[in-house]
């Protein structure tokens, strides 16, 4: 079984859904640790309380970016995780940092990727007039936000939606599509090849999904 660490930065609903699925037998994977850039990260007692080790690397320690990602990438590798998982790790890693973690760092992204890459991507995708919107989990690369897409979920925006409606529709397909990249991965269903992401699954051999039940009208 792969050992898996996960980044966080606040709340962790996303790393709680990946706990979950550790606990339904869904998910086989062990959570080496949850590790945190900021020490009131909720999600940090969400993790201790299912016995998962967790620890902070506080970014305002560190005068300069690279320091902290030393310091992180010390933190984590203590684990020697197969996976690193940032699940709303809120800070920009440098590319020494992730080229060390090359193939075996993801990130999710709450929007379509390559549409509306860093924050706010609710409110642009309401101010866009999207009528589809959705999340993204992909394998990091230097560049933020853009590294070779693993899959997505699609949900519409609905007339009234304003940012929170749009945000839990979101959020509720990262529960689902998270969990599914990391069992792909621990399967060794799922790599990076020369820069593009390779599937073993028939079912899903596009790599998308698409979340039709979802769909209004
Ligand atoms: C999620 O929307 C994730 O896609 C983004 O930040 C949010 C984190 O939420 N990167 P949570 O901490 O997982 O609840």
């Amino acid at each position: 079984m792969i050992s898996v660490v996960i980044l966080i930065s606040g709340r962790g609903s996303n790393m709680a859904s990946l706990l979950a699925a550790v606990d339904a037998g869904t998910l086989p994977v062990r959570i080496a640790a949850v590790l945190a850039n900021r020490p009131d990260a909720g999600g940090l007692e969400t993790a201790a309380a299912h016995g998962v080790p967790t620890g902070v690397v506080d970014h305002r320690q560190f005068a300069k970016r690279e320091d902290f990602d030393t310091a992180m990438a010390a933190a984590i590798d203590a684990f020697s995780p197969e996976l690193v998982v940032l699940a709303g790790f809120m800070r920009i890693l440098g590319e020494v940092f992730v080229r060390h973690y090359d193939g075996r760092l993801i990130n999710i992204h709450p929007s379509l990727l390559p549409t509306f890459p860093g924050l706010h991507t609710h409110r642009r995708a309401l101010d866009e007039g999207v009528r589809l919107h959705g999340c993204t989990v992909h394998f990091v690369t230097p560049d933020l936000d853009h590294g070779p897409i693993i899959v997505q979920a699609a949900v519409p925006i609905i007339d009234g939606d304003d940012e929170d409606t749009l945000a839990a529709r979101v959020l509720a397909q990262e529960h689902q599509v998270y969990p599914l990249a990391v069992r792909w991965f621990a399967e060794g269903r799922l790599r990076l090849q020369a820069g593009r992401v390779v599937l073993d699954s028939p079912q899903t051999s596009s790599g998308a999904l698409i979340a039709p039940q979802t769909c209004a009208g």
